[in-house]
C-alpha cells in the first residue's frame, strides 16, 4: 500500500492508539492531537518502544481554531493529510430528564462539532490531491439508541450523517468517506460503566465478551487502500452481533 499521511484524533485513547498503531504497522506516517502534554508524552515514549514512530500536536478538536492549530502542526510534522480519523470522543452519561446542559454541549462538542473543525481543515487539500479517505469513529449506540445516551447517541447518529452527506459531495475526487460503528470495547470508557450494568449489556453480545480495540482498527484499515475506493457512505458496524440493523 502507498505510504499516506495520517491523522487519528484522540489518538491516545483506548481505541485511538489500536488504530495508530494499525495505521503505522501499515507504513502510514501518524499523528494525533493531545490536550495534556505529560500523558501525551509517556504515550508516544511508549509508541517509540513499540517501534512507532508517531507525531503528537496539541489541540482540542472541539474547537475550531485549536482545531485549525492542531492540524496545522500534524501537517508541519508529517505532511499533507491524506487519512483522518475523526476518533476522539468522550461520554457524559445520564438519564436525559437529570442531564444538565454541560453534559449535553460537551459531548456534542468533543464528539459531534469535531468532525467539522477538524474535517474542515483537511478537505481542500484532499479535493485538490484527489485522494481521501474519511472515518467516523461512531457507536453502536448511534445506531440503536442507549438508556443513559441521549447526548452521546445523538451526537453518534450525527456522525453518520456527516459521513453519508461528505461521501456525496467528495466521491468525484477521490475521496471516501465512511463510518465505523464499534459496539462496546474493552477500553476505559466502557469500564467506567457500572459493573453490574456493564455485566447487563456484555450478556446481550452474541459473541459472550466485549470487543477488543484492535478489532476497531482493523474495520478502519478496511477502508484505506486503494481497492476500497467504490466504498462510500458506509456505516461498518464491528460489535460482536450486538446489533445487526441494515
Ligand atoms: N433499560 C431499562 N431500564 C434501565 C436501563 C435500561 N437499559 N438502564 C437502567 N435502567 C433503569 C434502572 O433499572 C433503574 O430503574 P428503577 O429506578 O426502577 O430501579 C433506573 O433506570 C435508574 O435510573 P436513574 O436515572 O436513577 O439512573 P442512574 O442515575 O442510576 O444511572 C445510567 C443511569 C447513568 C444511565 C446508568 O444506568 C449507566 O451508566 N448506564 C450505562 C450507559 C452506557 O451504556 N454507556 C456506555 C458507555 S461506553 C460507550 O459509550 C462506548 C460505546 O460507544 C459503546
Amino acid at each position: 500500500m502507498t505510504a499516506r499521511n495520517a491523522l487519528v484524533t484522540g489518538g491516545t485513547g483506548g481505541i485511538g492508539t489500536a488504530i495508530v498503531e494499525k495505521l503505522a504497522s501499515l507504513g502510514h506516517r501518524v499523528a494525533t492531537n493531545y490536550r495534556d502534554e505529560a500523558k501525551a508524552k509517556a504515550w508516544q515514549a511508549k509508541m517509540k518502544d513499540k517501534g512507532f514512530d508517531v507525531a503528537i500536536v496539541h489541540g482540542d478538536v472541539s474547537d475550531f481554531e485549536s482545531a485549525a492549530a492542531l492540524v496545522k502542526g500534524a501537517e508541519a510534522a508529517i505532511g499533507p493529510i491524506d487519512i483522518l480519523v475523526n476518533n476522539a470522543g468522550i461520554t457524559r452519561d445520564g438519564t436525559f430528564h437529570k442531564m444538565s446542559p454541560k453534559q449535553w454541549h460537551d459531548v456534542i462538542a468533543t464528539n459531534l462539532d469535531s468532525c467539522f473543525n477538524v474535517t474542515r481543515q483537511v478537505i481542500d487539500g484532499m479535493r485538490e490531491r484527489k485522494w481521501g479517505r474519511i472515518i467516523q469513529i461512531s457507536s453502536i449506540n448511534g445506531q440503536k439508541g442507549q438508556y443513559g445516551q441521549a447526548n452521546y447517541a445523538a451526537a453518534k447518529a450525527g456522525m453518520h450523517g456527516f459521513t453519508i452527506s461528505l461521501a456525496q459531495e467528495n466521491a468525484k475526487f477521490g475521496i471516501t468517506v465512511n463510518t465505523v460503528s464499534p459496539g462496546y470495547i474493552g477500553t476505559d470508557m466502557v469500564m467506567a460503566v457500572p459493573e453490574e450494568v456493564r455485566a447487563k449489556i456484555t450478556a446481550q453480545i452474541p459473541t459472550g465478551r466485549l470487543g477488543r480495540p484492535d478489532e476497531i482498527a482493523y474495520a478502519v484499515a478496511f477502508f484505506l487502500p486503494d481497492e476500497a475506493a467504490w466504498i462510500t457512505g458506509a456505516n461498518l458496524s464491528a460489535n460482536g452481533g450486538h446489533y445487526m440493523g441494515w
